[in-house]
């Protein structure tokens, strides 16, 4: 029976995931560990280091019950009998495979502190999303530790939680997806985590399969769910060139079972560390195994993306006159969706790069991105704006209503609910913008006629006027 757990990595995956475990299974110690202490800490107050609706009263409820938050890798890993991996594996930015393969630097640190300090045989569970074969390494490494006393045994079990409905995708997933080496000992391990997993999850949610399959799925899952935002939004170009209307485009084919109704909304781009990041592993491998279509394939699915988001800000430009040199352009929503305050690969981070290059003037509100972190994307290298682009053309507003006033546009880059218009008031922003006065809709959630009937100029994604 398993009693004590370790989660290697308080990140956005490893914190949530088994800070439900600890909800969910009373019984068994949960530690989840990192070396960024002030991570740490964050975890162990009264404001967590990410937002995720839900999450407070899980990580409040059973935190210095069976949950602790520590900073102490070593002990966690010597008393733990299941260890999840959950470090971060960034794009590689230089050497082999610069801006396509993962980075997993992380992931071997994490995996050779196991096999260094283990004093008894553990599962180790590679939680973060890898590129295939990564199990067989970290196998590698541990195996060339292990001796007659203690063994390790690897399964891979790729986390499916979206951000920002992270705790209920936690509680009732889909799917839950374990990978194992299949030999005696691999299935025995893989049993331990599906004992853990079957405490609040139905047995037949539980997906077992090798190693390979496991990996490649979670690559795939986010292939495929990236591929369709890309299919919606190479049709949204079309409608809005035709009068044709997106949305009712995508209900049709929806509608269709095969199709099904889900992830085909129009949009500015995809964002979110994992999408880019996985399909980009995707390519990278395909090109490693010599099958430059298949590796094309997938690339298109990024550059679709980048071609949304660079239309959609030529089309900002085009409307607003062909120039936007000194216009103020308030930016609603920062965050890459609603429901979070993460910001990684955000669509909003590539428009306010390209306004900037435009010398727009940009008034940018976010519910839950706070104006640091905003000015630390802006100005990482890559994204083509410094500091001091950033200083004379960015202001970080504390409401909607103060970044729209004064603008001459407004422009809707995430679909935070405060931003619908039952919520917002927008006679009052139209009172308080240039006149004329644009609404550029991003992600489909305004009344594009109501807001006509104020006197707005809409420009919606996917529709045209
Ligand atoms: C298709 C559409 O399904 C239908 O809605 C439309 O009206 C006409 O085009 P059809 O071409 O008759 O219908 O057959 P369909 O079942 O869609 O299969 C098309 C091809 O895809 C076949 O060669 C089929 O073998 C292949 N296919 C289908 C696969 O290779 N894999 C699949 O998972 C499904
Ligand atoms: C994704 C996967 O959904 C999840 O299963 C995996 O574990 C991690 O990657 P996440 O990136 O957190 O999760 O959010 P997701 O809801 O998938 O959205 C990704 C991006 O696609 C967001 O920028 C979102 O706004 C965009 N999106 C999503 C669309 O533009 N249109 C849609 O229809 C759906
Ligand atoms: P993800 O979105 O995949 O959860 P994050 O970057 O949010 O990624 O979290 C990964 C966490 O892993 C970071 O907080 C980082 O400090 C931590 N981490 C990386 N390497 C190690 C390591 N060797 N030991 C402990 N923690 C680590």
């Amino acid at each position: 029976m398993v009693k004590n757990v370790c989660c290697i990595g308080a990140g956005y995956v490893g914190g949530p995931s088994c800070a439900v475990i600890a909800y969910m299974c009373h019984d068994i110690k949960v530690t989840i560990v990192d070396l960024n202490q002030a991570r740490i800490d964050a975890w162990n107050s009264d404001k967590l280091p990410i937002y995720e609706p839900g999450l407070d009263e899980i990580v409040f409820a059973r935190r210095g019950k069976n949950l602790f938050f520590s900073t102490n890798v070593d002990q966690a890993i010597i008393d733990a009998d299941l260890i999840f991996v959950s470090v971060n594996t960034p794009t590689k930015k230089t050497g082999m495979g610069a801006g396509m393969a993962a980075d997993l630097a992380y992931i071997e640190t994490a995996t050779r502190r196991i096999a260094q300090v283990a004093t008894t045989s553990k599962v180790v569970i590679e939680k973060s999303t890898v590129p295939c074969r990564t199990a067989q390494s970290m196998r590698t490494i541990l195996e060339a530790n292990s001796n007659k006393d203690i063994r390790f045994d690897i399964l891979s079990n790729p986390e499916f939680l979206a951000e920002g409905t992270a705790v209920t995708d936690l509680m009732k997933p889909d799917r839950v997806l374990i990978g194992c080496l299949q030999t005696p000992d691999g299935f025995a391990a893989q049993q331990k985590l599906i004992d853990v997993y079957s405490n609040w999850i139905p047995r037949e949610r539980i997906i077992t399969m090798n190693l390979w399959s496991s990996e490649l799925s979670k690559l795939a899952a986010n292939a495929l769910l990236a591929q369709r935002i890309s299919s919606i939004n190479a049709l949204s170009a079309i409608c809005e060139a035709t009068g044709a209307d997106v949305d009712e485009v995508a209900y049709a084919c929806g509608t269709d079972s095969r199709i099904g109704p889900k992830f085909l909304k129009a949009s500015v781009g995809f964002g979110g560390s994992c999408f880019q990041k996985d399909i980009l592993n995707l390519v990278y491998l395909s090109e490693q195994l010599h099958l430059p279509e298949v590796a094309a394939y997938w690339k298109m699915v990024v550059t679709m993306n980048e071609y949304q988001k660079m239309r959609f800000t030529h089309r900002i430009v085009r409307t607003l006159f062909n120039t936007v040199t000194h216009k103020r352009i308030a930016l609603l929503g920062f965050a890459f969706k609603k429901d979070t305050g993460d910001t990684r690969e955000s669509a909003a981070i590539t428009l306010c790069s390209y306004l900037i290059q435009e010398h727009a003037r940009v008034a940018i509100y976010d519910p839950k991105v706070d104006a640091k972190q905003i000015r630390m994307d802006l100005t990482e290298p890559g994204v083509g704006t410094n500091e001091a682009e950033v200083d004379k053309h960015i202001t970080i507003c504390k409401s909607a209503y103060e970044a729209c006033a004064g603008a001459d546009a407004l422009v809707i880059c995430t679909e935070w609910d405060e931003f619908k218009m039952d919520q917002l008031d927008y006679q009052k922003i139209f009172a308080s913008m240039q006149k004329p006065a644009f609404i550029f809709d991003g992600r489909l959630i305004l009344d594009a006629p109501k807001l006509r009937d104020i006197g707005f100029r809409v420009e919606t994604i996917g529709k045209s006027v």
